[in-house]
């Protein structure tokens, strides 16, 4: 197989956890006999250092001529705490979702017993945790109108969707869940919300058409409870933007750090695949970033590209790392290893060269010396 696949760093941690994934996909196609060629292009505050602009026209070019774009991570301190920044690296993000129509966000959360004693949630309530959150990604109140009054008294931020906008989101929740324990809940707030009540009653009329589907129905708040004192009982969770960006940071933390979860942003045409953390900027360049959320993203890469058989590899070979203690300083800070090294572990796994030809050795020497 011969694929283009964009690359966009990002900021941040960005940079060192893709190329961990790169290292592991160039490992995929030498194994398989695939050719991956990339392109990289700019995007979030690196972008607007060089360029001036968090989304230059380039890169949307890149990206719509290109068969799937890995993105590392986006957001730089010196915007987070000025309000008034005209330019800001998230408007990239934000308008790259919307020019390639990536209307759905799938975030996968499962759990690894190996790391629950990282978890905030007791074991008992981690055994069988596996859902998946599908986020609404180009409307709601992200992309609604938004305007601040000239004395900067006054603001306000529109939420609206469309039947369609629901619909599409919605059918594709629904074949998920076909495929797998066939519940789909609804997050929402239909209690006070008019777009809550539209999601409700486009759902209900879908419904139908997935007999074999449970759906049911939950408010956000309680949601957002249910999901700590109950994670098992979910299966597909579908939810407009906002709610989704909020209850899919809950949720990471489940499995024990946030540096573990993937996501694959879906449309029409393209599809981008990210770790669902953010740039971390404390650790950036350090090495000690936890790369295993790139390197699921990029296993969904290859499942979107239908090479299911090289996905699973690359999972395996994160399961070993982790089942092994080859861990980043977020789950072990004290015997860890870095970042790189945890990207060559599961490429050489990919490659058959574990646990044969491991050579601790070597490994121990790029393992942290603070014990
Ligand atoms: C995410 C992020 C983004 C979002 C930010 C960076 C704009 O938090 O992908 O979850 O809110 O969608
Ligand atoms: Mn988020």
């Amino acid at each position: 197989m011969n694929k283009k696949i964009a690359v966009i760093l990002g900021d941040g941690i960005g940079p060192e956890v893709t190329q961990q994934s790169i290292k592991v996909l160039d490992a995929v196609a030498k194994q398989y006999g695939h050719e991956f060629h990339y392109t990289e292009c700019l995007m979030g505050a690196d972008a607007i250092d060089k360029t001036g602009n968090p989304l230059p026209d380039e890169t949307i070019e890149v990206c719509l001529n290109s068969d799937a774009i890995l993105f590392g991570a986006i957001g730089h301190p010196k915007y987070d705490n000025d309000p008034n920044a005209k330019v800001r690296p998230e408007q990239g993000l934000l308008k790259l979702r919307k020019s390639l129509q990536l209307f759905a966000n799938i975030r996968p959360v499962i759990t690894y017993p190996s790391l629950q004693h990282l978890s905030p949630l007791k074991a008992k309530q981690l055994e069988e945790v596996d859902f998946i959150i599908f986020r609404e990604l180009t409307g709601g109140i992200y992309f609604g109108k938004k305007e601040t009054n000239e004395e900067k008294t006054y603001a306000f931020d529109e939420c609206s969707y469309s039947r369609e906008e629901i619909e599409r989101v919605s059918h594709l929740a629904f074949q998920y869940a076909q495929k797998r324990r066939k519940k789909l809940t609804l997050v929402d707030k239909a209690n006070v919300l008019e777009t809550s009540r539209l999601w409700r009653k486009v759902v209900q009329e879908l419904a139908p058409q997935y007999s074999d589907v449970t759906v049911d129905f939950l408010f956000v708040d309680n949601a957002a409870m249910q999901i700590i004192v109950n994670p098992k009982q979910f299966d597909v969770v579908l939810t407009e933007n906002m709610f989704g960006d909020i209850i899919s940071d809950e949720a990471s933390v489940i499995s024990g750090s946030l540096g573990l979860l993937p996501s694959a942003s879906v449309g029409n045409g393209s599809a981008l695949f990210e770790p669902i953390h953010g740039s971390y900027p404390q650790a950036a360049g350090k090495d000690i970033a936890n790369p295993l959320g790139s390197i699921l993203s990029a296993a969904m890469l290859l499942d979107h590209f239908g090479l299911n058989k090289e996905a699973q590899v690359v999972r395996e070979g994160v399961e070993w790392t982790i089942n092994n203690k080859f861990v980043t300083k977020d789950i072990d800070p004290v015997n860890f290893y870095f970042t790189s090294t945890i990207g060559d572990l599961i490429a050489d796994f990919v490659s058959n060269k574990i646990p044969g030809d491991i050579n601790q050795a070597n490994i121990e020497l790029r393992k942290s010396t603070i014990i």
